[in-house]
């Protein structure tokens, strides 16, 4: 199992599981994994922080029996802390909370990185950068919103996305930055421009029946942007 987050340099895409089929949720992991993707996007919502409710501890944990990527939570909740532990134990492997929901984002990332997951801290569309320059260097992922959070298949926000920009500057080339909301191959290349490395992806992957066409497009458009993009099946 993929423990770490993938070593800066490389594009990662990290398919959304928010606009697969529910019902069928382990199918739709492996549709993914067999076209080389090393992480997978969980999208926890508690109805309070976002307009939405989708899953919890308990599913995560029986997703972890199986598939090997790299869970990469994203917790749209108002109390983190309450929970991050329920999700360590569930089997995540990176825990991103919302800067909006806490007075002391530092002290929720030593709680993660002492639970033995990667910490990422992640900022709304309106949300001003500068909001994350004391805890974003503590951390492994910065999370830019491109959409305000809750549903998939929304629009892309270009000014929110050149928010990357900034926050390639304030934390250098060591710490992963990913986008997420309205991702697709006409947008990737544009954020990857500003400096992001690692997308998710949601509708423009599961809202396709090829899974393989949707994400090698989207790796397609951001190698066209000359950057280093995994191949699919393993390759680099
Ligand atoms: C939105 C979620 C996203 C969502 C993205 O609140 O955080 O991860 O799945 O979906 P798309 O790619 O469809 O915009
Ligand atoms: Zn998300």
């Amino acid at each position: 199992m993929q423990t770490t987050l993938p070593s800066p340099g490389t594009i990662e895409i990290a398919p959304s599981i928010l606009s697969a089929d529910f019902a069928r949720l382990a199918d739709e992991i492996a549709s993914v994994a067999s076209v080389g993707v090393k992480m997978l996007h969980l999208d926890v919502m508690d109805g309070h922080f976002v307009p939405n409710i989708t899953i919890g501890p308990p599913v995560i944990a029986k997703l972890r029996k199986h598939s090997d990527l790299f869970f990469d939570s994203h917790l749209m909740i108002s109390e983190p802390d309450k929970y991050i532990e329920a999700f360590a134990q569930a089997g995540v492997n990176n825990i991103t909370f919302h800067i909006e929901v806490t007075d002391e984002p530092e002290r929720t990332v030593d709680r993660i990185h002492d639970l033995g997951c990667t910490a990422g801290i992640t900022l709304n569309p309106e949300t001003p950068v500068e909001s994350i320059r004391k805890v974003a260097p503590l951390c492994d992922m910065v999370l830019v919103m491109t959409v305000r959070p809750g549903f998939g298949g929304q629009e892309f926000m270009d000014d929110a996305a050149r928010k990357v920009i900034a926050v390639r500057e304030m934390v250098g080339p060591n710490i992963r930055i990913e986008v997420d909301g309205g991702i697709d191959p006409q947008t990737a290349p544009i954020v990857v421009s500003y400096g992001a490395d690692t997308l998710v992806a949601g509708n423009a992957i599961f809202g396709r029946s090829d899974r393989v066409a949707a994400i090698q497009a989207i790796q397609d458009a951001c190698r066209r942007e000359g950057r280093n993009v995994r191949r699919p099946h393993g390759g680099s």
